[in-house]
């Protein structure tokens, strides 16, 4: 086992991960620990922007109440409010780091996306958000105190005296552990869409930050809360592909098996409403006509324009044999986006000192029960900022969590042998869109049974498929917790919104 020491370890590739070490990188040595290619993230599949108060009629007040009227009564206010605020500061920090947003007649483009009171996302190359910046701060990271290393897995995190020191990964994904020590780590390793039989995201979802700080003692928060967003592509033979909100943003349709535009129907805001009151409204429609999908309709629109605007989803369904300027597209809903993650306060400290966590894979409360689109990339940048110049304060005022609930679920006997497989489909019908107490309990106690029964140690595979269950228990337990429906977590048995629920869920190993 051969050890290195750094100033910061940061764990990830995404835009997180990279835009903390290039600030990182001006107070000391860096290292980037990656599982995949540097690009084998989330963010280099975002489409639809980046949201900020820059246009002429925006202020961040309306940013501000847009991101708290989507986030269903949970949002933390303080953490809402730095992003409103802090949102133009940091678009003229990625466009300084050479981020080219889309311009219409000279001024910056902005789409429109659900729950958004006025167009408001800035964007690059159409609907290639994700893909620009992921090019733009990864040819940054050629520098040269800061080390990318791809392929390698953080495999634990590593806790002296009650502080991180550092984490284990693997090489390649396999063999001994090697250790890496720093004076700060900062976690920006993602969501966790893999949980998922339908899930937008790209393979490396599987929740690894998450799990190795909660094994680690760190806290973790409001896991009950996963977004799934309403237009995910349903094509035979197609991978995991996202049709952008900013689409029917330009007015495409949703429309049900019959033809007939539905959404109206549901909410006052029709097409833009809230994603999970789409996602919901789709599950109904496909259960009332017998359909395995619906569509979204954009032929309406001018060929033209509608291929200019969306090239990589115009391109895409091409190369699958639909012409979305012709045919309709159908879709359904994937899981997206993972609300919850490892408590921080707004500078990204965790309850662990020495920990920082930063992106997806972070809980400041920012989202509550359901993410406004397109503050997830804003979110990065805004508080990847923070985590850096806090590093530098010294000291540690990480959160503390005022209460935090007991794993509770017995193993169940009838679990058999765990599987990634088993797990998704188990995640999908369980702990998915639509829940009850009944499927919550049966997948609580199958995540207890595997995660009693899971081997220590292993390779990439099985160190992501522990990590899963443990998430998977995480998320089936804090959901039979919430007894109530709120954003994104819908009970059968809990259909109402409860004032006596206007708390967090925190789970914390040691408090077990
Ligand atoms: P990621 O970009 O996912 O990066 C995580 C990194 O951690 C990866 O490099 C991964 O390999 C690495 N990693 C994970 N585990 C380990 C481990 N054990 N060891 C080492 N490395 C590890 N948000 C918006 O705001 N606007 C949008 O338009 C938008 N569109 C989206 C479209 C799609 C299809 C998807 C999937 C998401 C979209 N989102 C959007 C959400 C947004 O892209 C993500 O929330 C954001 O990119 C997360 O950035 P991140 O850096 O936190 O994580
Ligand atoms: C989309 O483009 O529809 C996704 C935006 C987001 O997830 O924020």
């Amino acid at each position: 086992m051969t050890t290195q020491q750094y100033d910061y370890i940061v764990i990830g590739s995404g835009i997180a991960g990279l835009y903390s070490a290039l600030l990182a990188v001006e107070f000391g040595s860096v290292l980037i620990l990656t599982k995949g290619g540097i690009a084998d993230c989330n963010t280099q599949y975002a489409q639809g922007g980046i949201a900020a108060a820059v246009g002429p009629e925006d202020s961040p007040n309306y940013h501000f109440a847009d991101t708290l009227a989507a986030g269903a009564g949970l949002c933390n206010e303080e953490a809402a409010r730095i992003l409103a605020e802090q949102g133009p500061q940091a678009i003229s920090e990625l466009v300084r780091l050479g981020v080219i947003f889309d311009t219409a007649d000279g001024e910056v483009a902005l789409g429109r996306e659900a729950a958004h009171r006025m167009p408001r996302v800035l964007h690059a190359g159409g609907d290639a958000t994700g893909a620009r910046i992921e090019l733009t701060l990864s040819s940054l990271a050629h520098h040269s105190r800061i080390h990318v290393q791809e392929y390698t897995t953080t495999s634990r995190l590593l806790v002296e005296g009650g502080r991180v020191v550092g984490v284990a990964g693997l090489v390649n994904g396999e063999g001994d552990e090697v250790e890496y020590l720093a004076t700060h780590t900062i976690l920006a390793t993602g969501g966790a869409g893999r949980l998922y039989r339908y899930t937008t995201n790209p393979e490396v979802t599987t929740g690894d930050g998450v799990a190795l700080a909660y094994q680690a003692g760190a806290a973790v928060m409001d896991m009950e809360f996963y977004q799934f967003h309403p237009t995910a592509l349903r094509l035979p033979g197609a991978p995991p592909f996202l049709i952008t909100e900013a689409m029917r943003g330009e007015g495409a349709v949703l429309r049900n098996a019959h033809g007939e535009a539905f959404m109206t129907g549901y909410h006052p805001q029709g097409d833009l409403a809230p994603r999970d009151v789409v996602s919901r409204s789709l599950l109904t429609e496909m259960r009332r006509t017998g359909a395995g999908n619906v569509v979204l309709d954009a032929t309406h629109m001018p060929s033209e324009r509608l291929a200019a605007r969306f090239p990589s989803i115009y391109n895409f369904c091409l190369t699958h044999g639909l012409d979305i300027t012709r045919d309709p597209i159908p879709v359904s809903p994937a899981a997206h986006y993972m609300m919850g993650g490892v408590l921080t306060n707004t500078d990204g400290e965790t309850t662990l000192p020495g920990l920082y966590a930063c992106g997806e894979v972070a809980c400041t409360g920012l989202h509550g029960a359901n993410r406004l689109a397109s503050n997830s990339l804003l979110e990065t940048v805004v508080f990847g900022q923070r985590v850096v110049r806090r590093s530098l304060e010294g000291g540690w005022s990480g959160p503390w969590p005022e209460g935090v609930f007991p794993l509770e679920a017995e193993p169940s006997e009838e679990a058999g042998a765990p599987s990634i497989e088993g797990l998704q489909a188990l995640n999908w019908s369980n702990v998915g869109i639509i829940r009850s107490r009944e499927g919550l309990e049966e997948a609580a106690g199958v995540f207890a049974a595997w995660e009693a029964s899971a081997p220590e140690g292993g390779d990439r595979g099985d160190r992501e498929l522990a990590n899963m269950v443990t998430l998977g228990r995480l998320m089936a337990e804090s959901a039979l917790v919430r007894q109530e429906s709120r954003g994104a977590h819908f009970r059968t048995d809990f259909p109402e919104t409860s004032e006596a629920w206007l708390r967090h869920t925190v789970f914390m190993k040691q408090a077990d």
